[in-house]
């Protein structure tokens, strides 16, 4: 029997469905906003989407300034050039819309808007000690799960490591799920962020701190993510495939904040800080091999993923079932058309025992981990992916 205390931390409210941008206004006016910072990126104000969000608030009333200069996986001089604006203004709402840059720079605006000091300050668990200006915030994309999730993360240049500000206060007010917004992703962004929501939901669901409620939000979003990830990336305007990704993130990324994703992402992080492979990717690629090696720290659930994933393995016996799970994960990506190798994406085999100690020392994931891993371990995952 599980003996763990259910514990749920999420936005002060979610709003999710086809249209549910249509409610934007309520929710700003309900904070009392006046004048309000949209934190976005260019592509999304080239989309149009910047103007949709605009025109909702300028309806109510509310005076709003773009803020468009995220990148994509954000260092903390492009969070500095943000906070300096929000700082510059009185603004009582701030908004992220985009991918998880964008909303992870917003919530990032919010928290220094309130508490002093610098960035370096918070990066760590729960330094944070006042709230921010609210937030509400917007995915256009399915998958980094930002929207519900405490932690903003942010890359450390010189470090080279990608750090986070993992708070309750990150989280946002409000998450306005709208699946209609990521019907303009295209088909690169679909793949790599829809794999990040994949590796988030098995995550979860086989994390060490995973409680029965996580795991009906895991559970969910590996049905969801796994039927319609490669429609969504091979028609972008099935709405059935966007709803069901937009839908199955937001379930992975409940899960995410609650349970903690393990080894995947740890592995994923000198990936993408040492050779700016995007973080989804990494994630995807290193999945399935760490799946496999994970397999005898929980063999009912890795069986469990296999039939969420569609496979048929009855009547097989169970650790043959949980042995599927990863080749089924591996047959999804390669119809993804990403980078199939770490050699396709100029990773060195002269680096791997290099990341290998530096996802070793992301302990706050390495410990969620269903199996015991040593550095040898992780060097061996890093090579079988070369
Ligand atoms: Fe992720």
């Amino acid at each position: 029997m599980d003996t763990k205390i259910i514990s749920l931390r999420s936005p002060h409210l979610i709003l999710a469905g086809v249209n549910s941008l249509e409610r934007l206004g309520d929710e700003a006016k309900a904070v009392e906003a006046k004048k309000a910072l949209l934190v976005t990126d260019k592509g999304v104000v080239e989309s149009g989407i910047g103007e949709r969000v605009q025109a909702l608030l300028k309806k109510e009333g509310i005076e709003i300034d773009i803020f468009n200069k995220v990148i994509p996986d954000p260092d903390i001089g492009c969070a500095e050039v943000c906070i300096e604006m929000a700082k510059s203004e009185r603004y009582e709402l701030i908004l992220g819309v985009g991918g998880g840059s964008s909303m992870d720079i917003a919530s990032v605006a919010s928290v220094m808007s309130t508490n002093p000091g610098r960035i370096q300050d918070y990066l760590g668990i729960n330094l944070v000690k006042k709230p921010g200006i609210p937030t509400i915030l917007i995915p256009t994309t399915a998958g980094t799960g930002a929207e519900v999730t405490p932690n903003a993360i942010l890359t450390d240049v010189e470090a080279k490591l990608k750090k986070a500000i993992v708070s309750p206060y990150i989280l946002p007010r409000v998450a306005i799920v709208d699946p209609l917004l990521s019907l303009s992703m295209p088909p690169p962004v679909t793949s790599s962020s829809g794999i990040d929501a994949l590796t988030h939901a098995i995550e979860s669901y086989t994390s060490n701190n995973a409680t029965v409620l996580t795991d009906l939000f895991a559970k969910e979003a590996i049905m969801l993510i796994g039927r319609s990830l490669r429609t969504a990336v091979a028609n972008g305007n099935n709405l059935q495939a966007r709803y069901d990704m937009s839908i199955g993130s937001l379930y992975a990324g409940i899960a995410l904040a609650n349970a903690g994703v393990t080894a995947v992402h740890a592995l994923a992080y000198p990936l993408g800080g040492q050779f700016n492979v995007a973080h989804g990717i990494a994630n995807g690629l290193l999945l399935p091999y760490v799946m496999e090696f994970n397999v005898l720290g929980d063999i009912p659930k890795f069986a469990q993923i296999a039939q969420l994933l569609g496979e048929k393995v009855e009547p097989l016996p169970l650790l043959e079932q949980a042995h599927r799970a990863a080749n089924t994960v591996k047959a999804i990506y390669k119809d993804l058309k990403i980078p199939q190798s770490l050699t396709e994406l100029e990773v060195p085999k002269e680096a791997i025992p290099g990341m290998a100690k530096a996802a070793m020392n992301v302990t706050r994931l390495m410990g969620n981990n269903p199996r015991e891993m040593a550095v040898e371990d992780v060097e061996r995952i890093y090579e079988e992916a070369l």
